[in-house]
């Protein structure tokens, strides 16, 4: 059955910009009540004025157990908790930075940890748990960061039997074109974008409104539990170089 999100309460961690955002904008077109959280109140502020609609704010750091812990003890009761926070790396076993790996992990794994622990207790059983990880496996690539996706799905797998009913999923997004990017110089970043939408199937780089309905279907789906669902414009049907 397709669930009416109307004044659905609907926690998303990391709403403040790119995916996260996107998501935050269509959940309050359907009639959510929506509440966007992350460290900086400038970027929460900015987006609430952006998704143009009643929005709430909160402060979270996911890399923090007490703060994501301190977090959800203002919450009584939620229908559907998102996770977007999360940062990735770059390299391999033999060339990355054991501290950035480290902290790829620590973000990306135990960030979504944490709050499946302290925030899965308080959705209702009628609800939803939703993480994000990414496409892979890409070898040499980002290895921390691939190996906390992997890591991301068994957690909502676990998570999908230990919270039960609730729903617990996953989506697994691959190169979207979102502030992530800014580290990169633009002519860099353009040109890695113009290299792998060539070889994709689908032939262009996803911006964050063509992940966000993949969020609202598995919301939506009743009947979706531990999975996992990638949307990555076919990358997985061939080696991106
Ligand atoms: N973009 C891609 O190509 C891509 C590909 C695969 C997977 N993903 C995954 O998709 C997710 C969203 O990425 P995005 O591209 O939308 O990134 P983004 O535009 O940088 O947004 C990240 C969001 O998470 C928040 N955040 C980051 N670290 C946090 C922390 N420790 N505690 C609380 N909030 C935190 C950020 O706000 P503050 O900085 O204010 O805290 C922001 O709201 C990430 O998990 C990313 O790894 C992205």
């Amino acid at each position: 059955m397709a669930e009416s999100l109307i004044n659905q309460s609907i926690v998303i961690i990391g709403g403040s910009s790119g995916i996260g955002l996107a998501v935050a904008k269509l959940v309050a077109q359907q009639g959510a009540k929506v509440t966007i959280a992350s460290r900086s109140k400038e970027r929460l502020g900015k987006a609430a004025k952006d998704i143009e609609a009643d929005v709430q704010i909160g402060m979270i750091d996911t890399l923090d157990e007490s703060s994501v812990k301190e977090f959800f003890a203002s919450f009584d009761q939620i229908d559907h908790l998102l996770c977007f926070a999360g940062d990735s790396m770059g390299g391999g076993v033999l060339n990355s930075d054991i501290a950035t790996a480290q902290n790829a992990m620590q973000s990306k794994f135990w960030g979504q940890f944490y709050v499946g622990r302290y925030g899965g207790t308080k959705i209702k059983p009628t609800g939803s748990l939703t993480f994000t990880a990414g496409s892979g496996p890409r070898p040499h690539q980002a290895i921390a960061t691939v190996a906390a996706n992997a890591g991301v799905s068994l957690l909502a797998e676990s998570l999908a039997k230990e919270i039960a009913p609730v729903r617990v999923n996953v989506v697994a997004p691959y190169y979207t074109d979102t502030p992530m990017w800014s580290g990169i110089a633009a002519d860099s970043r353009q040109e890695l974008f113009e290299r792998v939408a060539k070889q994709l199937p689908i032939g262009f780089i996803a911006k964050p409104e063509d992940v966000a309905p993949t969020y609202l279907h598995i919301l939506q789906s009743t009947y979706l539990t531990g999975i996992t669902i990638p949307v990555n414009g076919g990358a997985l049907l061939q080696t991106i170089e």
